[in-house]
């Protein structure tokens, strides 16, 4: 008998060498090592990362913090009058929580937020969320592989009825803290920084100056329940300025049209406005009236919806459409050319009233390039006597409202900016990773990431919706979910083999932006068209958008190249097989327990008869 690094000694036994530093660790092979995992944001991304760390990670403390005074991300800040949804609702829930009861083809906000909160209390999520309580500061320490957070949140005292507050935009009222991490999962939003437009004399307007983000008109309390249209109740002499052509402005100017004496919409880009490429559905549940562009359900189809096999059916059929619009995002691809069509055609006739509008709205650029929005009843709205579209660009705006590059002035007593976003993906808080290198600073000239949920010289950090993993077509949603599956399943890795860190390798990342360049030259989205998926410029680099289509995004997730990824032991004097532990598991050491669980129907993989 003899082994590696022994020989067969005089009784039978064996002696090895005292130059084997193997360590026989005391801990069983399945013994949990505890794991501290900090989520940022409590939008989707925070709220599935929150469910999925906690069922599949044993031995964990988690605590989610979030900077606003409600979960929800994106729906509980956006309160803004029309928004809704802009793939159908039934696309736009989790696979693992799906509602029978969405109230329309594209539900409003207000109940895409209700359904998250009806999540987080479903999966009892509430007790790990820390609200009001936003990141400032976080820096990876290499001697120990854990994240040190500093997290500025709310004092007892503080008045969540003050805005500055809400926002978390004021010192007052607030205190340092400072946590660690043993992995940092971030799912900030790729459109939560809101930002204002560079418009000449905007601090000079004397009236009220709303963005489509933050929208605080003054009436009602503006918390998460009131009503948007509680929030305009004395507009109705008001001559508004939208400003935009946005989904935001697309949604918020019919919302506001019959509620407002004039609005004058300042369009400077052109746009396609139609509904999605899932149109065929809405006409068969519109009984195949071809002027539909939104639909409510009724009783009776929630009531079919309660059938989980046809609930199933109709939800596949409408995702897998969805998904099918990639390929008429491809250049060349005919599907482009017929989408083309079809959404001119249905434009042109939308503003038969005023067709001039449709020599300035419809775009040269293919059909995508920009995010499309359905925006039931735009078109609609911009025919109506009250609105007037503004095809100019904006020269300045003065004390009393807008002055275009003609040297019209149109005096106003609201200006809305529906202008965007921050989606430079440059954070608005310090990042620092391995020898002191700024996220900020490595994401110059643009942001390079392996995957998008990666990052070389940030170990241990995972995030959802980062660069380069929105899809121009299909849901957002799906992608998310795989994202977290993607940080569970590393986190395990780092639990189970006993590592210190786990860090993409910089010759990985080197290789995925090398991928995206050649792709984008494929698609629409890298034409020239002025989109955030470009950082709001016409041409330049694709920051926002996934190489690929959806299922091309989550195939990719599906099993992790753990080969493009270099790791630290936790003990670095042992061998890698450190994590093998003392030769047992918790059921051979525990008594009574079940020593056969391999042998449960769960565990138990039955071929199929061939
Ligand atoms: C108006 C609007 C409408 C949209 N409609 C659709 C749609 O119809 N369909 C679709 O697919 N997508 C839509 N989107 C995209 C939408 O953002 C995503 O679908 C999704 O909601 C993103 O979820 P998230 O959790 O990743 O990010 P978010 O919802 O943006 O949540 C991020 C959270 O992180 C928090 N946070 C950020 N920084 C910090 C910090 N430093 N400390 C603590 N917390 C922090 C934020 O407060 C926020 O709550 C829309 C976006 C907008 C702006
Ligand atoms: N569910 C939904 O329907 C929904 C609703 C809202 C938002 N969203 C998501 O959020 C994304 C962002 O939408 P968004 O509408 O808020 O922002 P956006 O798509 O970036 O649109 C901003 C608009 O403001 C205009 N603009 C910006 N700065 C300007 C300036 N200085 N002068 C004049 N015009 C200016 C832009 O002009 P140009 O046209 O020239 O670029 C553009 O029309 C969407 O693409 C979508 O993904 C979805």
């Amino acid at each position: 008998m003899s082994s590696v690094n022994g020989t067969s000694g005089l009784n039978g036994h064996t002696t090895y060498s005292p130059e084997n530093k193997y360590k026989l660790p005391s801990f069983c092979i399945d013994e949990a090592r505890p794991m501290k995992v900090v989520i940022i944001g409590a939008g989707y991304s925070g709220i599935v990362a929150g469910i999925r760390f906690l069922q599949r990670v044993k031995n964990l403390e988690l605590t989610i913090y979030e900077a606003n005074a409600g979960i929800g991300g994106t729906w509980f800040v956006n309160r803004y009058p029309g928004l809704a949804c802009d793939i159908p609702s039934h696309c736009y829930q989790l696979t693992f929580a799906e509602n029978p009861d969405w109230s329309s083809f594209y539900a409003p906000g207000p109940e895409i937020q209700a359904y998250l909160e009806s999540v987080v209390e479903k999966f009892h999520l509430g007790p790990y969320i820390k609200l009001q309580h936003r990141l400032t500061r976080t820096q990876y320490d290499e001697k120990t592989g854990k994240w040190h957070l500093t997290i500025k949140r709310a004092t007892a005292s503080t008045d969540s009825s003050n805005p500055q507050i809400r926002q978390g935009t004021t010192q007052d009222g607030y205190e340092d803290i400072e946590v660690t991490a043993d992995v940092l999962f971030t799912g900030i939003g790729s459109l939560s920084r809101w930002q204002w437009p560079e418009i000449e004399g905007l601090e000079t307007f004397q009236g009220k100056v709303i963005h489509s983000a933050q929208w605080e008109t003054g009436e009602g309390d503006s918390g998460a329940k009131t009503k948007w249209e509680d929030t305009v109740k004395s507009w109705g002499e008001k001559k508004i300025g939208v400003i935009g052509v946005g989904s935001s402005a697309i949604q918020i100017v019919p919302a506001l049209q019959p509620r407002v004496k004039t609005i004058s919409n300042f369009v400077r880009g052109k746009t396609w406005v139609s509904a999605s490429f899932v149109r065929e559905h809405l006409v068969t549940l519109a009984n195949g009236d071809e002027s539909v562009d939104n639909y409510t359900f009724t009783d009776k189809d929630k009531k079919k919806f309660r059938d989980k096999e046809y609930y199933r059916e109709f939800r596949r059929g409408l995702e897998s459409d969805l998904n099918g619009a990639h390929l008429a995002t491809l250049r060349g691809n005919p599907l482009q050319q017929g989408a083309r069509e079809i959404f001119e055609k249905i434009m042109r006739q939308k503003l038969s009233k005023k067709p001039w509008i449709a020599e300035h709205l419809i775009p040269d650029f293919s059909v995508a390039c920009r995010r499309l929005t359905p925006g039931p009843g735009y078109l609609e709205s911009l025919c109506e006597e009250n609105v007037e579209f503004v095809p100019e660009n904006i020269k300045r705006i003065t004390p009393t409202g807008i002055e275009t590059v003609d040297d019209k002035h149109r005096d106003l007593d609201v200006i809305v900016c529906a202008t965007g976003f921050d989606t430079s993906y440059k954070l608005p808080f310090t990042f620092i990773g391995r020898n002191g290198i700024e996220l900020n600073k490595q994401f110059e000239p643009h942001p390079r990431t392996y995957l998008g949920i990666a990052v070389d010289g940030f170990p241990n950090w995972f995030s959802a919706l980062g660069p380069n993993t929105g899809v121009g077509a299909g849901s957002l949603l799906i992608i998310i979910e795989r994202q977290v599956d993607y940080a569970v399943a590393a986190t395990l890795k780092l639990q189970r083999e006993r590592l210190k860190s786990i860090e993409v390798k910089k010759e990985a990342v080197d290789d995925f932006d090398a991928y995206l360049e050649s792709f984008f030259p494929t698609s629409v989205f890298g034409e020239k068209c002025r989109s955030w998926y470009k950082v709001g410029k016409e041409e330049g680099r694709v920051v926002s958008l996934w190489p690929g289509s959806c299922l091309h995004c989550i195939k990719a997730l599906e099993h992790p190249r753990w080969e493009d990824y270099d790791y630290e032991p936790l003990d670095p004097d042992n061998n890698r097989f450190f994590w093998l532990g003392n030769g047992n598991t918790l059921a051979d050491k525990i008594p009574g327990s079940d020593r056969s669980w391999y042998l449960s129907p769960e565990e138990v993989d039955i071929p199929g008869l061939y």
